[in-house]
């Protein structure tokens, strides 16, 4: 007994005939189709053998040569489905959804994958966004981390603005943890001193200052700032399940169509300053300044393995120690560059024990290309007999 081929080349009018001498079932047998799709095509055949669907206009080279490609019946069914709903297909081979689903399954015929998803895909593309936002800036710049605003060390900050107009900077970069916002840490370990609109409007005096003597100020987020997002996103949900709420919107400035991103962007936005969503910048393409989410206890390891990934020199901040080492490559430079803020005025830092590091004062900058370092450790200069920059 010869084994039927996938495919059996017929005319309708062979189909027809053949049905019309053995029967429905016992054609649709020989044929290998479902007695419904056989019926289809008798039907297809009683209305002149005109083409009635797309699975025979796609073997239109068949039939200019007098015959008709008649797949087996699952290859058909699932012909018919690429360019007709499940629905549609259903109806036009009379048999059910569930059916089609299953003889779509079982017919192995070679899927368009784009076609099948680009519906699903539309949906997505129109709303998802490519986040390849983060700034990449050109030129001298002077970088300033982890201020935890308002508890930022003052002698620190002046020393670090001294010396950037002394180097001839115009331009700083904040690499996140410019607020501290005790208030809503996930930790109860805030001095509960300052609340988060007396913070923000300390932090954004501040920034609005450097704004008005330096060319270009760019800000982005920390792990501090964050705290202040998530707590905004779940006052707003509150609001939207308790509209009697809307009452208090003033206080978070909830708007109609705003996120609190654009509100916090807007509220901290002036002429100069650049607000950026982002945790990392490109400085002249080569250097990375981050405010990395994975971060080494043991300054300033997470930078060398971030210089390795992201292929530059890398200035991290966020764990407020120091640290500095050329990588494994020989070639990119990591650099922790300690923090601006004043560690004995940080609750969480001076009511907990911890075996983390010591924080270090200090800050950093990019001048022609290269990258500069102060620390507060007045011994460490003497011992490398090294100038500390701006002081005469
Ligand atoms: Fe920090």
């Amino acid at each position: 007994m010869t084994k039927q081929p996938d495919v059996t080349i017929m005319t309708l009018e062979d189909v027809y005939a053949l049905s019309q001498d053995q029967g429905i079932a016992r054609a649709a047998k020989l044929l290998k189709l479902p007695p419904k799709v056989l019926m289809a095509y008798r039907k297809e055949y009683l209305s002149g053998g005109k083409p009635s669907d797309t699975t025979l206009t796609s073997l239109e080279g068949e039939r200019a040569s007098g015959s008709v490609a008649i797949l087996k019946g699952d290859c058909a069914v699932a012909r018919f489905t690429e360019t007709n709903t499940i629905k549609s297909a259903a109806e036009h081979f009379g048999i059910t959804q569930r059916a089609v689903r299953s003889m779509r399954k079982k017919s192995h015929i070679r899927v368009d994958w784009t076609a099948e998803f680009a519906k699903i895909r539309e949906k997505v593309d129109k709303s998802a966004r490519q986040w390849d936002t983060h700034p990449c800036l050109t030129g001298d710049w002077g970088i300033l981390a982890d201020a935890h605003l308002p508890f930022i060390h003052w002698p620190t900050f002046i020393r670090a603005l001294t010396t950037f107009e002394y180097l001839g900077i115009r331009n700083i970069v904040l690499p996140g943890d410019w607020f501290d916002f005790e208030d809503i840490s996930k930790f109860d370990f805030g001095g509960e001193q300052f609340d988060i609109a007396a913070e923000l409007d300390i932090g954004r005096d501040v920034l609005f200052k450097l704004a008005e003597r330096f060319d270009r100020v760019v800000f982005f987020r920390g792990n501090h700032e964050e705290r202040l997002f998530k707590f905004l996103k779940r006052i707003a949900r509150l609001y939207e399940k308790h509209p009697d709420l809307m009452r208090f919107q003033a206080i978070v400035g909830r708007g109609e169509t705003e996120t609190v991103w654009q509100q916090y962007k807007s509220f901290m936005e002036t002429d100069g300053v650049e607000i950026s969503n982002d945790s990392l910048a490109f400085i002249n393409d080569d250097i990375m300044v981050c405010h990395a989410s994975s971060t080494t206890r043991i300054p300033p390891n997470s930078e060398q393995v971030l210089g390795e990934k992201y292929r530059r020199h890398v200035i991290g901040c966020h764990m407020h120690n120091y640290g500095q080492r050329v990588g494994l490559d020989g070639k990119t430079l990591a650099t922790r560059i300690g923090t601006v803020c004043d560690p004995d005025k940080i609750f969480y830092k001076t009511k907990r024990t911890t075996t983390h590091y010591e924080w270090v004062k200090g800050f950093a900058w990019v001048k022609d290309g290269k990258i500069g370092t102060w620390i507060d450790c007045p011994a460490w200069y003497d011992a490398m007999g090294l100038e500390i920059p701006g002081e005469e």
